[in-house]
């Protein structure tokens, strides 16, 4: 009984050491990784020891948003910095270029995050497309010739959401939704997404609607977590053949012998139906069209929608009521208060 278990127990401090062995391994990998980051960051230092190195060339920023332009630069020791600061423009021989902050169009919403020593960062606040610019770091320091500029710079792009929908969406159609952007973001928000106003599940730039129906139409728009832009309002139209198709008959209740009755065709379809035939029961040719349908004869009739998605029948409607449409007294008021007064004129006499 011993045996076993010691063998499991030396099997087991062997996977241990393996365990211990693998980690170390990847934490030596880790760390090379670590430095090798670092150095494609900080960049081949310039060989005489000047140098600006900007995390990425260009940065796309949602409109409204803030952005941080990290920066790193480094200089000959014995050197002080005395000035360190952004700009639009390029360094021409003797003019110094204008602070970034010292405009009044970014004082107020940007900063400079970094230092005199090594770390240029530079935060900007609430970005409009006036920003998109190339943006420069520039320092000077306390030694004769000692200016830099990080002529690379940093272009900066803003864009706003936009929503696209496929132009021409039909019922039962799988159907995605674009939040588009006009450069692709330098970080990836969470979407948002809204149907007339109520927030959707979806947190990525695409929505997908699998089998679009009628209740998918609506006004959509996108947004991004946590920010306040939003796209302006996109409508979802579905189209669908015809539903719901009936048809109703006036004068509804009783007529007179030999007046015509009108049948009238209605549908639920879009876009609208134009297009409806008439069909009397136990024929094949259609006998009218349009929305409305006069008849004298008595008879039965149906009327077909049709729009370009599809065609539906309605159900048989008889031009008479059960046949008492041909007996009946005509109900007009007129004549209703007319045997009111006489029924009155008769009681008085009484
Ligand atoms: C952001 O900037 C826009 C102009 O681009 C301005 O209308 C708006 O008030 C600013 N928002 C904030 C929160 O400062």
């Amino acid at each position: 009984m011993r045996r076993p278990n010691r063998a499991v127990e030396i099997i087991g401090q062997r996977i241990r050491r393996l365990c211990r062995n693998v980690a170390m391994l990847t934490l030596l990998r880790m760390n090379f990784t670590v430095s090798l980051v670092f150095l494609l960051f900080s960049g081949v230092v310039a060989q005489d020891g000047w140098a600006v190195n900007y995390n990425s060339k260009s940065f796309c920023a949602l409109k409204g948003s803030a952005v941080t332009i990290e920066c790193f630069y480094s200089y000959p020791s014995g050197h002080s910095v005395q000035k360190a600061f952004w700009t639009k423009e390029l360094v021409t021989s003797g003019s110094e270029p204008p602070d970034l902050l010292d405009d009044p169009e970014y004082r107020g919403r940007s900063q400079y995050s970094g230092d005199k020593q090594q770390d240029c960062a530079l935060r900007l606040k609430n970005v409009s497309e006036k920003d998109q610019s190339k943006y420069y770091f520039t320092f000077i320091t306390d030694q004769p010739g000692g200016k830099y500029q990080g002529a690379g710079g940093v272009d900066l792009s803003v864009t706003d959401l936009q929503v696209e929908v496929p132009e021409r969406v039909i019922e039962g159609d799988k159907v995605t939704l674009t939040c588009k952007t006009s450069c692709s973001l330098s970080v990836i928000p969470t979407f948002t997404w809204y149907r007339n106003g109520h927030r959707l599940s979806s947190s990525t730039d695409q929505l997908h609607l699998q089998l679009v129906s009628r209740e998918d139409a609506g006004r959509y728009h996108c947004a991004v977590l946590g920010q306040n832009f939003r796209s302006p309002e996109v409508t979802l139209n579905v189209r669908y053949g015809p539903k719901s198709v009936s048809v109703s008959i006036s004068p509804s209740s009783e007529r007179v012998k030999g007046s015509s009755v009108t049948l009238t065709c209605s549908s639920n379809a879009n876009p609208p139906v134009l297009n409806y035939t008439w069909f009397k029961e136990g024929g094949s040719s259609p006998v009218g069209s349009g929305h409305s349908y006069s008849v004298q004869q008595r008879g039965s009739y149906y009327c077909v929608a049709q729009n370009e998605y599809g065609s539906q029948k309605s159900a048989v409607m008889p031009s008479t009521l059960n046949g008492v449409g041909h007996t009946v007294l005509y109900a007009a008021p007129g004549v209703t208060v007319g045997c009111a007064c006489l029924s009155v004129f008769i009681a008085a006499s009484l």
